[in-house]
């Protein structure tokens, strides 16, 4: 930096560490927080990050077992991420979404490489609610029908439509919502809806209740299924096998459309580019975001099945937004998907799940009676906290604040949904930091026994 380039950035503000001295009381000022009491909160100020770790302005160091929101798939400022994206913004930093442009050219030429079947087309969107609401408006302009189902146990987005179609709680203030959204029970084992005890019958009743709910809604009405292929939020509900292969074959007998969303269980948290093809299924439409750059400049998208593609090749699609397919957004996509490809960081996710994390998880259930279960893949992992194993209930609010307070005193910084942490860290964390995270989390659950 030059005196006068600094003299400039002094007199303009545009260093950014001068601001940190004020971070924080400016966030309590002026900053008003998503799914918050604005009253109650304590952000951290969060100044660096560098792969899986992250610190704040008092000078402490998280292992960051929470992605942040489960996105940053490939770790914290990936120096080819930044260059990357850094060579972008001199090249061409933003465009209309009418013109062509290379980077995005090439983004959804990676990603359909990617994606089952012949899903070859992509809307490029700015994150995952917006995907969302481009995918049912899509299944519906095709089907010339109206109603969309989706899972009770669910979060798909906090815009008008995807907040609809969230099953859990947070649509309540949200509510009445869009019409024609019905909820459904996918399968979840340990506190089955069925009363079954096996996956076998939690998959086979799981299913017969959806074609209930189907027949009962009137087949000929209903768009699409809007389904997380691994519920992520609402606690990481892997389907037992055949339930997604039932859900198509319910959706291929009625003519609707089948939307699997993966805009967390996607791009390497399931030791899979996209987590269906873990089960040999192919969607009519996959919705992604976070993990496709790991949210280093928002994006999201749908790909889209080639027959509903065909749909609009001479009908106008009616809809669309200024930033659908933002360069430096898309820039950095391509660099990661290539960064995933050179560093083999799929496969990693996958030797992760398979080999420690699945294994240690297993070992710590065993020895922590607040655990009532583990399960997960990848780098997709939830421990359900329980006040008692028998009756299953819930740890409450209390106990998961104490959890938490432990594992940041111990270093790791973990991610609370309701009464369970989740195993999240990056798909490209070292052995030695999920051990060393894993260590941290064993000791924490150590003061709800
Ligand atoms: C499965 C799923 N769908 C959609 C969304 C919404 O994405 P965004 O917050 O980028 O709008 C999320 C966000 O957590 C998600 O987990």
């Amino acid at each position: 930096m030059t005196t006068l380039d600094a003299a400039t950035s002094t007199e303009h503000g545009t260093d950014p560490d001068r601001y940190v001295a004020t971070g924080y009381a400016n966030d309590r000022a002026h900053v008003f927080h998503s799914w918050s009491a604005q009253g109650t909160l304590d952000p951290a100020l969060i100044v660096g990050a560098k792969g899986s770790r992250m610190w704040d302005d008092k000078g402490n160091t998280y292992l960051d077992f929470s992605s942040q929101l489960v996105n940053v798939n490939i770790g914290h400022q990936h120096p080819k991420m930044i260059e990357a994206i850094k060579r972008q913004a001199d090249r061409l930093c933003t465009v209309a979404p009418s013109m062509a442009n290379d980077m995005r050219s090439e983004a959804a030429r990676l990603i359909t490489d990617r994606t089952p079947g012949d899903l070859n087309m992509v809307f490029f969107t700015n994150g995952g609610a917006e995907a969302i609401e481009n995918a049912i408006r899509m299944a519906k302009i095709h089907t010339g029908r109206l109603k969309v189902l989706s899972a009770y146990r669910s979060y798909h987005g906090s815009t008008s439509g995807a907040i609809s179609l969230t099953g859990e709680a947070r649509r309540f203030d949200s509510e009445p919502g869009m019409p024609g959204a019905v909820k459904f029970f996918g399968p979840y084992l340990y506190r089955s809806v069925f009363h079954a005890t096996t996956e076998q019958e939690e998959c086979d009743r799981a299913l017969e209740h959806l074609r209930t709910v189907v027949t009962n809604e009137g087949p000929d009405r209903i768009a699409a299924i809007v389904m997380e292929t691994v519920p992520g939020t609402n606690g990481i509900l892997v389907p037992p096998d055949g339930y997604l292969a039932g859900v198509r074959a319910i959706c291929d007998e009625f003519g609707i459309m089948m939307i699997c969303d993966e805009v967390m269980a996607g791009f390497g948290r399931c030791g899979e580019w996209f987590a269906v093809n873990r089960w040999g299924v192919v969607p009519d439409l996959i919705t992604f975001a976070k993990g496709v750059n790991s949210g280093y400049v928002p994006l999201g998208g749908v790909a889209i099945s080639q027959t509903i593609a065909d749909t609009f090749k001479t009908r106008v699609y009616q809809g669309g937004l200024t930033y659908s397919g933002h360069p430096l957004a898309c820039a950095s996509a391509v660099a990661s998907i290539n960064i995933f490809e050179e560093e083999g960081i799929v496969e990693h996710a996958r030797m992760l799940g398979d080999d420690l994390f699945g294994p240690r998880l297993r070992e710590i259930a065993e020895k922590h009676r607040c655990v009532g279960e583990v399960r997960g893949l990848g780098v997709f992992w939830a421990i359900e906290l329980v006040a008692d194993p028998a009756t299953k209930a819930p740890v409450d609010l209390a106990g998961t604040q104490r959890f938490a307070a432990a594992c940041k005193q111990g270093g790791v910084w973990p991610f609370i949904a309701g009464n369970r942490t989740h195993v999240v860290p990056a798909c490209n964390i070292s052995v030695e930091d999920a051990h060393a995270g894993l260590d941290v989390i064993d000791q924490a659950l150590g003061i709800l026994d």
